[in-house]
C-alpha cells in the first residue's frame, strides 16, 4: 500500500503501475461499500474542504465530484470563472496560494494544460486534474475500472481509439501508466495525430512491457481483434470554431457495426467519455445494451474520483475488500 496523501493527480504518467492498481481497488472498494450502506457509517474526509476550478462545462466530473466529495463527509466548493477572480483580476499563483489556505484539495478543469501545472507550483495542497486540453486521467481510470469490471481483467486487453488523436482522451490513454492493461491501437485521419512528445513515452513503455501501440489512418485496421473501441466527440471543447472542418476531416472515421464492430473480437464492447454526438457512433452500438459500456462508464467516475481524492488527503484508509487481480 502506497501512501499517496498530498500528491498532486495531473496525469496518470505521475503514477506507477501499482499506485493506480492501488486507486482502482479504492475506487471497486468504495463502490461495494456504497452499495451496503450508502458510506452512512464512513466518514472519512469530514471536515475536509474540495475547490472545484471550472473554465469548461461539465456534467459528470462536477456532479461525480461534489456528490463524491460530500458522501466521504466532506464539503466540496464549485468556482466557475463567474465566481472566483481566476486569471482575469487574479493571478493563477495568487488563486493557488488562496485557495490553499481554505481547502485541503482542489480539482481543475481548465482550457490549457499549464494552468493546472501553476496551480500545483503553487498550491500547498493536492491538485486534481478534472480535464485540461492535454489529459484526462479521471476518465482514464473510470474506463479502466469499466474494463475490469466487464472482463473480469485489465491484462492484455485491445483498446482500439477511433478519432482525434489529438485530444485528451487520446492522450490520457497513452499516458496511462498501466501497460499490463494492454494494446492500444489508435486510428486518426492526417493532422490529428497524438502529441509525439506522449507517444514516445508510450512506445518506451509499450518496449518494456512487450505490448503493442499502433498508430494508423485506417479505422478497421485499429478495431481488428479490439477488445474495448472507445471514440470521443470530434470537436472538443475549446475547437468550436474549427467544427466544420473538422466534421469534413473525419468522415469515415464514425464507430459503426460494419466494417468497425465486424472485425473485432466476438465480446467487444464500446465506451465514450460522454458528452456523445452522433457523428462519432451510430446509434446502434451506442445505445445497444450488450456492447455499449457507457453509463456505467460514466457512474464509474464517481467511484474512480472519491478514490482519488481519499488517497490523497487520507493515509489511514485501507480497503475492505480483497486486493482484486487487474
Ligand atoms: N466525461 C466527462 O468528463 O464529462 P463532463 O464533461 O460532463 O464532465
Ligand atoms: N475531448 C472532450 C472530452 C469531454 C469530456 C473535450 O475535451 O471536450
Amino acid at each position: 500500500w502506497s501512501n499517496l496523501k498530498g500528491r498532486h493527480f495531473l496525469t496518470l504518467r505521475d503514477y506507477s503501475e501499482s499506485e493506480i492498481a492501488q486507486l482502482l481497488w479504492t475506487a471497486k472498494d468504495l463502490k461495494a461499500r456504497h452499495a451496503q450502506d450508502r458510506l452512512l457509517s464512513y466518514r472519512p474526509l469530514e471536515g475536509h474542504s474540495l475547490g472545484m476550478i471550472f473554465e469548461k462545462r461539465s456534467t459528470r466530473t462536477r456532479v461525480s465530484t461534489e456528490t463524491g466529495f460530500f458522501l466521504l463527509g466532506g464539503q466540496p466548493v464549485f468556482l466557475s470563472p463567474q465566481d472566483v477572480h481566476l486569471g482575469t483580476n487574479e493571478s493563477l499563483p495568487d488563486t493557488a496560494k488562496v485557495l490553499s489556505g481554505f481547502c485541503d484539495a482542489v480539482l481543475a478543469r481548465v482550457y490549457a494544460h499549464d494552468s493546472l501545472m501553476t496551480l500545483s507550483e503553487h498550491s500547498s495542497v493536492p491538485i486534481v486534474n478534472g480535464l485540461s486540453d492535454q489529459y484526462h486521467p479521471l476518465q482514464v481510470l473510470a474506463d479502466f475500472l469499466t474494463a475490469y469490471e466487464n472482463f473480469g481483467h485489465l491484462n492484455g486487453l485491445v483498446w482500439a481509439f477511433v478519432g482525434d488523436g489529438d485530444n485528451n482522451m487520446t492522450h490520457a490513454l497513452l499516458d496511462d501508466g498501466l501497460p499490463q492493461a494492454g494494446h492500444i491501437r489508435i486510428a486518426s485521419p492526417a493532422g490529428y495525430d497524438p502529441n509525439p512528445a506522449v507517444v514516445q513515452d508510450a512506445r518506451e513503455l509499450s518496449r518494456q512491457y512487450g505490448t503493442q501501440l499502433v498508430l494508423t489512418r485506417d479505422p478497421a485496421e485499429a478495431v481488428r481483434g479490439a477488445d474495448v473501441i472507445v471514440t470521443d466527440t470530434f470537436v472538443s471543447m475549446g475547437r468550436e470554431a474549427e467544427k466544420e472542418r473538422r466534421l469534413k476531416d473525419f468522415k469515415g472515421f464514425q464507430v459503426k457495426l460494419q466494417p468497425g464492430g465486424a472485425h473485432a473480437k466476438p465480446r467487444w464492447v464500446f465506451m465514450h467519455c460522454l458528452p456523445r454526438k452522433q457523428e462519432e457512433v451510430t446509434d446502434d452500438i451506442f445505445y445497444d445494451s450488450k456492447r455499449s459500456l457507457v453509463w456505467p462508464e460514466s457512474h464509474n467516475r464517481k467511484w474512480t474520483v472519491m478514490s482519488v481524492l481519499l488517497n490523497v488527503l487520507n493515509d489511514q484508509y485501507r480497503p475492505a475488500c480483497p486486493m482484486p487481480s487487474f
